[in-house]
């Protein structure tokens, strides 16, 4: 599609610079993201951001089948999965991979992630004050256990690419230091109230693509993901501005200043009206330049996914997976 554009990977490959999310929650079932699967590619969507632990994966292989039997070939398609982080023994990543491909009924994958850098069970929709006795802080001798399994990956030509989720800056810098294969992408958070200046700077000069998850602020969040401190992206008075002058709809704001930033966002979405505008919007003229600083301008540091559930002590804060004095929390 001619108006959707591209990021080169390290690699060379190019990677589509929109993506459709796949993650229900509660709210929405498997059913509902596996049509809009097959809507989004309709309206030009290449890209889809998936995860074993979104519990859809079979139904959106479903999908994938019906979009490449409808003539759209699979190299034309960019599809991520994640490994979930009970799976990080070094015996479960390549089975766990394996059976996501299975689910997809796919040969290989795009981009195979680490789901989040703690090696923590907890079942799928459970509250945030929940804790796992097994719960451990980020250890980067066993994370690079996990990641040689990840780079097998590639070597067995199952993943194209191996990536990152959910980490800082420290932990990166480790990661970077001993990683066979580097990291081609790494997934965060981003969005106008959360742009994370630092590190969306520091994975770019490292030649690692962001992607930027929740990218309208995550308005369908459930109840639990919700704290009193959480402000609205589509409620600001800049992008609400910005989103009557141009006649587009707020999320579209978010979406443009997402890609003309550098980042490559995935909005899930389910309403097709929503997931065409949230592509169709990136075919208009680009943000101004005094747009897109103004949008650089209302950076809140507003975090909305906290990971409360991965902390491994009594009495911490959600803060501390974060290492926001600059150290890997222990
Ligand atoms: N790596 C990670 O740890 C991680 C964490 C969180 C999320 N993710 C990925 O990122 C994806 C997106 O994140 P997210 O779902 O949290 O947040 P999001 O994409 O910012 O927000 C999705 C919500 O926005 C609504 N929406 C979408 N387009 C809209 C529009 N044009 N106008 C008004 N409302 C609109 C959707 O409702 P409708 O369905 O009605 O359009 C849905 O409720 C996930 O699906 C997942 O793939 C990854």
């Amino acid at each position: 599609m001619a108006h959707i554009p591209y990021r080169t990977l390290y690699t060379g490959a190019r990677m589509p610079a929109i993506g459709l999310g796949t993650f229900g929650s509660d709210r929405v079932t498997a059913d509902q993201v596996a049509a809009a699967v097959v809507g989004a590619a309709e309206v030009g969507y290449r890209h889809f951001d998936c995860a074993s632990v979104y519990g859809n994966e079979d139904r959106i292989g479903e999908s994938l089948r019906t979009i490449v039997r409808g003539g759209i070939p699979r190299e034309e398609l960019w599809i991520t999965s994640k490994l979930w982080n009970d799976k990080h023994a070094p015996a479960d990543v390549i089975p766990s991979c394996e059976k996501s491909l299975r689910d997809l009924q796919l040969d290989y994958l795009d981009t195979y992630l680490v789901h989040w850098p703690f090696p923590n069970f907890h079942p799928p929709h459970c509250d945030v004050t929940s804790r796992s006795p097994d719960a451990r802080p980020y250890i980067h001798e066993n994370f690079m256990k996990t990641w040689r399994q990840m780079e097998r990956l590639v070597d067995l030509g199952l993943v194209k690419h191996i990536g990152t989720s959910n980490v800082t800056i420290p932990k990166l810098r480790l990661i970077l230091r001993d990683a066979r294969i580097r990291p081609a992408v790494n997934e965060m958070e981003l969005h106008p109230h959360f742009q994370q200046p630092e590190l969306f700077d520091f994975v770019r000069a490292n030649g690692i693509e962001p992607i930027g998850y929740s990218p309208i602020g995550s308005p369908g969040r459930p109840e639990r993901d919700r704290t009193p401190g959480d402000t609205v992206d589509l409620e600001d008075p800049v992008i609400v501005e910005i989103g009557k002058r141009l006649e587009i709809p707020p999320a579209a704001v978010c979406i443009k200043w997402a890609v003309q930033r550098g980042q490559t966002p995935i909005p899930f979405s389910t309403t097709r009206r929503n997931y065409e505008s949230n592509l169709k919007c990136l075919a208009t003229e680009p943000l101004s330049a005094e747009d897109m600083r103004a949008i650089a301008a209302i950076d809140h540091n507003c975090r909305l996914i906290k990971g409360q559930v991965f902390l491994w002590r009594d009495g911490q804060s959600w803060e501390d997976l974060w290492d926001l004095n600059g150290e890997i929390a222990q």
